[in-house]
């Protein structure tokens, strides 16, 4: 079967499954989201790019902004970073405060909010401006200059900001946060809120799948050695506490954001971004791990 048919079957297909997962609900603007809605993007590692259905409609990125911070803080402080935040998976939910406690303070994983606000924290301390940084990166490496960050959504979270503001002051009660925790919030949440589409994804997070090279831009993102220790990361702990289904039904490096967008790549062959804003309990894609599930099958591209 060709790619395109490929995910022409897999577009024809996810309407069978709405009504099985919810949209987001926890802040207003991303309730109002039509949850009957499916894109997917497959970028070869030759350039070929494959669509189908809703490719080119842009959403709310979510928590797939957690590795464009990574990546950022990688660039600037290097091996570090480590000491700050951990590289193992979690096993509770990306919005848990327990094991901050347990830990003194140090997340578990830089794709747990308490770990991506660390991670943004640790941006601050070396970029006055994170979001003109993050928004002029995201472009050139989407390719696409006319790339937002949704106000109405990381105000919506900011005024909803109770958990995460609760993450980040018991953090700095340890001594494992040092900026201001409102200036890092409104950072986090403005990364959250950026507006994309599956295509402009998977332009953006080709150097997972090229060894650090973005192929849209043509420009070193990070060393090879870097980028293999984020694709790691991203196996273990890019779908929270549901990582480890994900691995076995899938078999790739993936991140999901409660907007309904998972991102996925399998290094030398492929980056793969779906979109579809009904969640399942674990606040994943339900249409996004079914497509994903069909196209590891198909091309048989588990990386076990
Ligand atoms: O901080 C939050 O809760 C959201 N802005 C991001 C959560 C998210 O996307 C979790 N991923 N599935």
């Amino acid at each position: 079967m060709s790619h395109q048919t490929l995910l022409d079957r897999i577009c024809q297909h996810a309407p069978s499954l709405w009504g099985s997962g919810k949209v987001a609900d926890y802040i207003p603007a991303l309730q109002r989201v039509n949850p009957q809605q499916f894109g997917i993007a497959l970028l070869m590692a030759d350039g070929q790019l494959y669509t189908a259905g809703q490719a080119r409609t842009g959403f709310s990125i979510q928590s797939i902004s957690k590795v464009l911070s990574l990546m950022l803080a990688l660039q600037r402080h290097g091996e570090q970073l480590w000491q700050r935040v951990g590289i193992e998976p979690s096993g509770t939910a990306f919005n848990s405060l327990v094991q901050l406690e347990y830990e003194q303070g140090k997340p578990r994983n830089p794709f747990i909010n308490a770990g991506a606000l660390v991670v943004v924290d640790a941006l601050l301390a070396r970029n006055a401006m994170p979001v003109h940084t993050m928004l002029t990166t995201v472009r050139r490496l989407a390719g696409n200059p006319s790339i937002i960050m949704d106000e109405a959504v990381s105000e919506s979270e900011y005024q909803h900001r109770e958990r995460n503001a609760a993450m980040a002051w018991l953090m700095k009660s340890y001594g494992n946060f040092h900026s201001d925790v409102d200036a890092a919030l409104r950072a986090y949440f403005q990364f959250c809120a950026l507006h994309m589409n599956c295509v402009e994804l998977v332009r953006a997070f080709s150097f997972l799948m090229n060894q650090g090279v973005c192929m849209q831009s043509g420009q070193r993102i990070l060393s090879a050695r870097q980028t293999q220790q984020i694709n790691a990361l991203l196996l273990t702990s890019g779908l929270y506490d549901a990582a480890g289904d994900f691995a076995v039904r899938v078999g790739m490096p993936g991140k999901s954001g409660v907007g309904g967008g998972i991102v996925g790549a399998v290094p030398g062959k492929f980056t793969v971004c779906v979109w579809s804003p009904e969640l399942n309990e674990y606040g994943n894609s339900v249409a996004g791990l079914y497509a994903l599930e069909q196209l590891a099958d198909e091309l048989n591209s588990s990386i076990f």
